[in-house]
């Protein structure tokens, strides 16, 4: 795990902070610069995008000096007491304070019944479910102090419209779903909990092992009344507000395009 561009004296010390993970690409990106623009400092932590990460750092502290930096780690340093508290004051040493807690980091692929693997099982909870819970026991003290807020991407199908042959991711989600109304209960009244629900806002990258066919993405965006994909900026925008809803805990807003009201479970 490493820390870099960690701002020396950060200027506006006054400006809240949000920590997004796997904050350096798409939609996790998307927050990290509509966060920015409304005067956050940012700690965008990233795993492999490393690149990704300090150029949107730069960016960013090119617009407002010392107000972004990024933070490397494996969301399995949740698995080591240890390593968990390394990562946990790495966060905290950033800018001094926490006030907005945005759970991004995901994985999503298949797991068709009958090729299920322990390996799936412990890398789509880990990301999905398990990081997200034990990082905000971890910094829930420093929430509280702030009376901060934690928000949490879900998805859609977390509900009660599983995704076909992706049974568990379906089961990961909805597992973080249920932290989100969990925590809300447990955490209030200091700490707000939400979520923000997707549904598909932008499509996984070409080449990579979440990839869609074409004829997926058009029975996809058939299927969605607006008649397009959303857009990362339609998601951040949700974040933003329920990060100054200071009256709102334990909800969930989907933001899908319509999507939900026409699906009832069924192929991606
Ligand atoms: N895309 C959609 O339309 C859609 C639909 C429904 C729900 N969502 C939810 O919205 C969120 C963002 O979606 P997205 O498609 O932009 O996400 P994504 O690209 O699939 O993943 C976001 C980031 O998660 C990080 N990550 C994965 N495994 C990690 C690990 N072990 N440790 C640390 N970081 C890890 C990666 O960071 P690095 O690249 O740095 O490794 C990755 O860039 C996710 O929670 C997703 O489930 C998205």
């Amino acid at each position: 795990m490493n820390q870099t561009s960690k701002p020396s004296q950060p200027i506006n010390t006054h400006a809240p902070v949000m920590l997004v993970t796997g904050g350096a690409k798409r939609i996790g990106a998307a927050i990290v610069r509509a966060a920015h623009e409304q005067g956050y400092r940012i700690i965008i932590h990233c795993h492999r995008s490393e690149q990704e990460a300090h150029a949107l750092a730069d960016a960013l502290n090119n617009a407002r000096p010392d107000s972004a930096v990024v933070i490397i780690a494996d969301l399995a340093v949740v698995n080591q007491s240890d390593a968990l508290h390394d990562f946990t004051q790495n966060i905290m040493q950033a800018f001094g304070q926490l006030d907005v807690l945005t759970h991004n980091a995901s994985r999503f692929y298949p797991s068709p019944l009958g090729h299920i693997t322990h390996a799936q099982w412990d890398e789509l909870f880990l990301t999905n479910a398990k990081a997200p819970l034990l990082l905000s026991q971890a910094l829930s003290p420093y929430l509280r102090t702030q009376r901060g807020c934690i928000i949490s991407l879900l998805d859609i199908h977390a509900h009660n419209k599983p995704f076909k042959d992706y049974a568990v991711y379906n089961m990961a989600k909805a597992a973080h779903r249920m932290m989100v109304q969990s925590l809300a209960l447990d955490m209030a009244p200091a700490v707000r909990v939400n979520g923000v629900a997707p549904g598909v806002n932008i499509l996984p990258e070409p080449h990579s092992d979440q990839a869609l066919d074409p004829q997926q993405q058009k029975s996809i965006i058939d299927s969605i009344p607006m008649q397009r994909i959303g857009k990362p900026a339609e998601i951040a925008h949700s974040v933003l507000y329920l990060a100054q809803a200071s009256y709102v805990t334990g909800e969930i807003i989907t933001v899908d395009g319509g999507r939900s009201l026409t699906l009832a479970g069924g192929p991606v």
